[in-house]
């Protein structure tokens, strides 16, 4: 659900490590949104409800662009696999007005 209070949303790039797929994503989607919308095979097990951390991406570019962390997705993070202080949750980080390059953190689902 998004708020209808900004203005309309603009394109932007957004590249997907290592494979180095570019897609053309809307600002005020989630990085999972995008993926999913174009073909990315961005796992996501728990259906982007923050529940799981397959959907786990480190961000290598851009991370202004995108929203701030909740408590709910750092707390997540906290259990992530190949975590580094640029992860990001892809069904939580909600991209902004300019360009993302992240990269998918394979992990193991159990
Ligand atoms: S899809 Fe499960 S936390 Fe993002």
């Amino acid at each position: 659900m998004r708020s209808g209070s900004k203005a309309a949303s603009s394109e932007v790039a957004l590249t997907f490590e290592p494979e180095g797929f570019i897609i053309r994503a809307r600002s005020g989607d989630t990085i999972l949104d995008a993926a999913l919308d174009n073909g990315i095979d961005l796992p996501h097990e728990c259906g982007g409800n923050c529940a799981c951390t397959t959907c786990h991406v480190v961000v290598l570019e851009g991370a202004e662009y995108l929203s701030p962390m909740e408590e709910v997705e750092i707390d997540r993070l906290h259990g992530a696999d190949g975590w580094t202080p640029l992860s990001r949750l892809g069904c939580q980080a909600i991209l902004g007005d300019g360009s993302v390059k992240v990269r998918i953190v394979e992990s193991e689902v159990v």
